[in-house]
């Protein structure tokens, strides 16, 4: 069996969390390695695509007992090749959420797989009882080439929670094909238990996706409060572990940037508990670093994902983005997208910010908005357009080129 190097050990805090959440009978017998509950284990949200590059993938799943779990793939619906993850010598056991990244893939080519999950009924030090399982249906996902040609995304922003706008954006998205979906931040109101990141976000987010398209994760404002956003990455991968990364689909290559709060560090709404100032500062120097970088400079497209828009008057914290739009301005970025003000706009260019900035609406299903782009190397089209179809804003970029 292939074996995963360790990733993400300091992600890895699941465990009895999770199963409070959804098993509340099963804490009390954690305490003499215990599991169970009524019923055969589900899987409650996923599988959904994580983190997907030309040649692997990371597949996630949430289930309602603790579980080993496991990934069945193979090119071909006959799969073949079978991987679980592991970490200092410890297959992952005994959790309710499942992170496994299959790897060596084909780019281009289909990728069959399915999940499935073992329930741990019993988990004692010399014996471990397992019960039944459960398993996804037969799914597939293509990777995309190296080299590929196109790209086509949406975005997503600001559902609040709102299980309608989640289905009607879904909708209006599969209008089209397009090859992920990015999340540009507040899908949540704030984080307070693993029930609501599960119930409210990552089910009606990944089930109209039908494992076969990943989603990127920006973090928005609102996703920093609460008690249980410190636990928020045990259910997203990036590819540094970061709310702040980069990769390149096809003719663009994204920076995603996490806008931190829209007020000051000292709020009282934060209890003097967020520490952004710095954060945001470390981001700007980063993103520094990443300009010069070759993907970065040899990209048709340049596109920069962040909840709060990257404009410089944006709220009382705008101060602590300055240096991050200092450091994008004269990048040779073509477009930056966002979300937070709930309400639909197209920023020009300005003299201290030489990229445009697009804004998406929301929260309700009628105000909401997909924003879709497609690129091929020497053109990107952007809309802006309502779940009821109306094109709100409609622009071609022209590549650049280094
Ligand atoms: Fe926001």
């Amino acid at each position: 069996m292939p074996e995963l190097s360790n990733r993400r050990t300091f992600l890895k805090t699941t465990g009895c969390a999770a199963t409070l959440a959804f098993a509340p009978s099963v804490s009390a017998q954690h305490q003499d390695g215990q599991a169970g509950g009524e019923g055969l284990p589900r899987i409650v949200a996923g599988p959904y695509l994580q983190e997907v590059a030309p040649d692997g993938a990371t597949v996630m799943w949430i289930t309602d007992k603790p579980c080993v779990s496991w990934v069945e793939y193979g090119p071909t619906p006959a799969l073949g090749s079978r991987m679980q993850n592991s970490s200092h010598g410890l297959i992952d056991a005994y959790e309710t959420t499942h992170r496994i990244r299959i790897t060596g893939l084909a780019p281009g080519q289909p990728c069959h797989y399915r999940v499935v999950s073992q329930e741990i009924v019993r988990f004692n030090p010399y014996q471990v009882d397992f019960g039944e399982r459960a398993q996804s249906e037969a799914l597939q996902f293509t990777p995309p080439l190296a080299d590929a040609g196109r790209v086509a995304f949406v975005t997503f922003n600001d559902v609040h929670q709102n299980r309608e706008t989640w289905a009607r954006l879904h909708q209006r998205a599969a209008e089209e094909p397009f090859d992920f979906l990015a999340l540009n931040g507040d899908q949540l109101n704030h984080l307070q238990n693993r029930e609501q990141v599960v119930g409210l976000f990552l089910e009606p987010c990944a089930a109209p996706l039908d494992g076969a398209r990943p989603f990127v994760f920006v973090r928005g404002n609102h996703e920093a409060r609460g008690r249980y956003a410190r636990q928020l990455l045990d259910y997203i991968d990036t590819p540094n572990g970061d709310y702040y990364f980069s990769f390149t689909w096809g003719p663009v290559h994204f920076l995603v940037i996490d806008g931190g709060e829209d007020k000051l560090d000292d709020h009282p709404e934060y209890s003097g508990l967020v520490h952004f100032e710095p954060y945001l500062r470390r981001q700007a120097a980063w993103v520094a670093e990443q300009v010069k970088t070759d993907a970065f400079r040899q990209a048709a497209f340049r596109v920069v994902l962040c909840h709060i828009p990257l404009l410089r008057a944006s709220g009382a914290s705008a101060g602590y983005r300055a240096p991050i739009i200092d450091a994008l301005d004269g990048a040779g970025i073509d477009l930056a997208i966002a979300g937070h003000t709930h309400r639909p706009a197209y920023h020009e260019p300005e003299a201290d910010r030489d990229y445009p900035v697009v804004i998406g609406g929301a929260n309700e299903p009628e105000n909401a908005t997909v924003i879709r782009v497609e690129a091929d190397q020497a053109t990107m089209r952007l809309r802006t357009i309502l779940t009821n179809g109306t094109v709100l804003e409609e622009r071609e970029f022209a590549a650049k080129g280094d």
